[in-house]
C-alpha cells in the first residue's frame, strides 16, 4: 500500500498534530499528506507544523476565495474573513466600471485580494498591486502573473507609477490594523511567523489606514472607491477618518466571516 494512503500513517499524523495543539488536526493531516512529496518531506512538514509554523507556510499555499494562493514563509497568510472584502471589491469592479476597471491592491501581501477580484470580476480588469515587503512582492508577482498585474514595491502610494493618479476605480487596502498593544494576543502562527509590519497598525491600529486615506482621493477616479477591512471596535473611528478626507463612507458586515468592510467613495 502506498505510504500516503496508509490509515496508520494518517492516524499517526493526526495524533502528532493534536498533541501539538492543532485544533483541526484531521483536516490538516489530509492537507499535509497530499502536499508531501516523500516520506521524508512529510516528516519535515509535520515537524514544522507541530513546531507552530502556519500550515499555509508549511505547504506553500492558502485557499482563498476558491483559489490556491502561493504564500511564502514570512508573508501574511490571507485570512478567510478577507473574502468579504474581495467580494465587495469584485462587485465594484463590474459594470458600470468594467470592462477594464482599474483595480489597485495596496498592501497586497501575497496578492490574494487582487487575484480574487481578477478571477471573479465579470470582465477583465487592469490590475496593479504594491507592498513594502520584498518577499510579499515576489509572492504577489507569482500569484498575479496570470492576471497580467503590475506589482510594485515601496511605501504605500510611493511605489506606484505617477500615471495611475486619478485613475483607480477600486482601491483595495487591507492594511495592518492590529493595535500595537494587542500584538501579544495574536495566535503564535501570526505573532511568530508573519512579519510585524504586516500586522502592526500602531497605537489604535489605524496609523497605516490614516496614511492611505489621506492620499487615496488623489489616486481615485471620479466615483472610485477605497475599500478596507477593519474591526468592529475600530469601525466608528475608521468611518470618521474616511469622511474627514471627503469620502462617502459606509460600513458593511458579514457575521459568518466576522468581517467588517468600509467602502469609501470619491465624489
Ligand atoms: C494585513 S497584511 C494584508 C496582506 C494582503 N492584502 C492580504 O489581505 O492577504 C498587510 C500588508 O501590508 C504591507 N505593508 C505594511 N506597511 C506597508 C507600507 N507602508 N507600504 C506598503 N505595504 C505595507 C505588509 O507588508 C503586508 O503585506
Amino acid at each position: 500500500m502506498p505510504v500516503f494512503s496508509s490509515a496508520t500513517l494518517r492516524s499517526a499524523v493526526v495524533s502528532r498534530l493534536r498533541a501539538a495543539g492543532c485544533v483541526f488536526a484531521e483536516d490538516e493531516a489530509r492537507i499535509l499528506l497530499t502536499a508531501a512529496a516523500s516520506p521524508a518531506d512529510l516528516a519535515a512538514k509535520v515537524r514544522a507544523r507541530a513546531e507552530g509554523h502556519p500550515l499555509e507556510h508549511v505547504v506553500g499555499w492558502a485557499e482563498f476565495a476558491g483559489l490556491r494562493i502561493a504564500v511564502d514563509p514570512g508573508v501574511f497568510v490571507p485570512r478567510r474573513r478577507s473574502e468579504f472584502l474581495a467580494a465587495a471589491a469584485t462587485a465594484l469592479a463590474g459594470p458600470p466600471r468594467g470592462p477594464g476597471a482599474v483595480v489597485l491592491d495596496l498592501c497586497c501581501g501575497s496578492g490574494a485580494l487582487g487575484a480574487a477580484v481578477a478571477a471573479r470580476a465579470p470582465h477583465p480588469v487592469e490590475l496593479y498591486a504594491a507592498d513594502i515587503d520584498p518577499d510579499a512582492v515576489r509572492c504577489a508577482r507569482r500569484n498575479l502573473a496570470g492576471a497580467g498585474a503590475r506589482v510594485h514595491r515601496g511605501d504605500l502610494f510611493d511605489a506606484l507609477p505617477a500615471g495611475l493618479r486619478g485613475r483607480v476605480d477600486v482601491l483595495i487596502a487591507n492594511v495592518p490594523y492590529v493595535p500595537t498593544g494587542d500584538l501579544a494576543l495574536l495566535p503564535p502562527e501570526a505573532r511568530l511567523h508573519e512579519a510585524r509590519p504586516a500586522l502592526d497598525g500602531g497605537a489604535d491600529g489605524l496609523d497605516v489606514l490614516r496614511r492611505v486615506v489621506a492620499q487615496a482621493p488623489a489616486w481615485l477616479a471620479a466615483g472610485g472607491s477605497l475599500l478596507f477591512e477593519t474591526s468592529e471596535r475600530q469601525v466608528a473611528t475608521a468611518l470618521a477618518v474616511a469622511r474627514a478626507a471627503g469620502l462617502a463612507a459606509e460600513a458593511s458586515q458579514d457575521e459568518d466571516l466576522d468581517a467588517t468592510v468600509v467602502t469609501a467613495t470619491a465624489g
